[in-house]
């Protein structure tokens, strides 16, 4: 009698593409093997929608009031609603039980924002569901539950970011958060780190003696005159662009030099194969780096959570031999030096990584400092000294454009900007 189909299940929470905007894709992949979820769901019996459960695993999260009422206040949704209730049982069995689902699939679950899934608190819900999972997860790694606990309040800075941006509780970025359930992100202190292959065509090479690290691109690669990939910000050039050579020969490596500072240049450097060897190139495996948005990156603490990864990654995921720690973001884009203090955060951070430019890179910028992704200049707040040199270029006709980082545990010295001393 409690049993529904996923079509049924899609028409009773209005689940069309055309009223949600999700794609019909992206809700055909939540349903996924919907079969198998059948036989153990209990209507009316599931505890993760109980106060008392959510309750209690906010707070073991440690999560602020506000956020944690606001997921309770959302809990009645699940009273009696048939439909509501199996398609959270759905998901909480192929992610926690069958283990079947991964952080990439729910990336591409669709956005649920509509008032019957709370503004998207629904996955909040089946977050918390997990909780027993990536508690034991992380334990049988030996990972302290400390660090368990402060990488999942990554749920709460999402919520965060949905009320500060959209002015109600909800939560988006289900994908993302996913990372931090599924044992795919560690928060480390201030900053977080998750698995990922290098994904430019570049390498890096050390040199054997004196340790000096140096970027070409692949040989091939379009880039404009200001040294950015042709189609950065959605600018493609035809008057002085350039192609990247990257060549061996006799004993020698040609290539562009990559400037620490994120520009590649027309200065083609020699060294010697023999004396160099190569770090890293696409597709290596990799610690991607990530700012949550918890306040101001304070650069001390922010040079203990590489110090920390550096220890933790090797004696808890020793079969995954990371090549390096790469990023990319707004913060590393070279102009942003124009306009910042050399106090501020950002450009101390930027300082101490080799900065390269990111192929295709677009502007995360205006989400990240504005909340949205198209800001009109004139009445976009200038309350802050970010804001105002965010607006400062945009108004002159600049364009800011993501940068990326690469940077290798070896050349650790928190403050000491290696890279740019080794070639300034
Ligand atoms: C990255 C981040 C932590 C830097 O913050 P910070 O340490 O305060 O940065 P700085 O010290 O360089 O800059 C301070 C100034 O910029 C303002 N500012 C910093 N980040 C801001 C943001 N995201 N939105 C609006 N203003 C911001 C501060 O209020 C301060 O203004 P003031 O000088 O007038 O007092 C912060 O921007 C943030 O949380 N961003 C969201 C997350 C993010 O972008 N992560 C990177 C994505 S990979």
């Amino acid at each position: 009698m409690n049993k529904l189909s996923f079509e049924e299940v899609k028409k009773e929470l209005k689940f069309e593409p055309v009223e949600n905007k999700a794609t019909a894709e992206a809700i055909n992949i939540l349903g996924r093997d919907w079969e198998l979820s059948e036989k153990t769901f209990k209507y009316n019996e599931m505890v993760f929608i109980t106060e008392n459960y959510v309750s209690a695993a906010c707070d073991e999260l440690k999560m602020i009031p506000e956020a944690k009422g606001a997921i309770v206040q959302y809990l009645p949704a699940f009273k009696d609603n048939l439909a509501l209730q199996r398609l959270l049982w759905h998901i909480h069995y192929m992610v926690f039980v069958e283990c079947t689902v991964t952080q990439k699939d729910i990336r591409n679950w669709p956005t649920l924002t509509t008032d019957i899934f709370g503004k998207g608190l629904f996955y909040a819900v089946f977050f918390l569901s997990g909780l027993d999972y990536i508690k034991k997860l992380n334990a049988k790694r030996g990972i302290a539950y400390a660090v368990t606990i402060d990488t999942l309040s990554d749920l709460e800075t999402w919520m965060k970011t949905y009320k500060n941006n959209e002015e109600s509780w909800g939560l988006y970025m289900q994908g993302w958060v996913a990372n931090a359930f599924l044992g795919g992100l560690y928060k480390l202190g201030r900053l977080q780190f998750k698995p990922d292959p290098f994904f430019i065509d570049q390498k890096a090479y050390r040199n054997k003696k004196d340790g000096r690290v140096i970027v070409f691109p692949y040989d091939g690669q379009e880039f404009r005159k200001d040294g950015q990939y042709n189609g950065t910000d959605g600018i493609t050039e035809t008057a002085g662009t350039w192609k990247s050579k990257l060549e061996v020969k006799d004993g020698y490596i040609y290539g562009n030099f990559i400037s620490p500072r994120g520009i590649a240049t027309q200065e083609v450097k020699k060294i010697a194969a023999a004396e160099w060897e190569q770090i890293l190139q696409r597709d290596d495996l990799c610690y991607s780096v990530h700012i949550p948005a918890t306040g101001p990156m304070d650069h001390a603490q922010c040079g203990e959570s590489f110090r920390q990864a550096i220890e933790f990654f090797p004696k808890y995921f020793p079969e995954y031999k990371s090549k390096a720690f790469i990023c990319d973001s707004w913060l590393f884009d070279p102009q942003l030096e124009e306009y910042l203090p050399a106090e501020s955060n950002v450009i101390k951070f930027l300082k101490e990584f080799y900065n390269v430019p990111m192929p295709d890179a677009v502007n995360t910028v205006f989400f990240r400092v504005f909340g949205k992704d198209k800001i009109d200049l004139k009445t976009a707040p200038r309350d802050n000294s970010l804001r105002k040199a965010i607006l400062a270029h945009a108004d002159k006709g600049g364009h800011w454009r993501d940068t990326a980082f690469v940077y290798f545990a070896q050349d650790f010295k928190w403050g000491g900007q290696v890279y740019r001393k080794m070639w300034e």
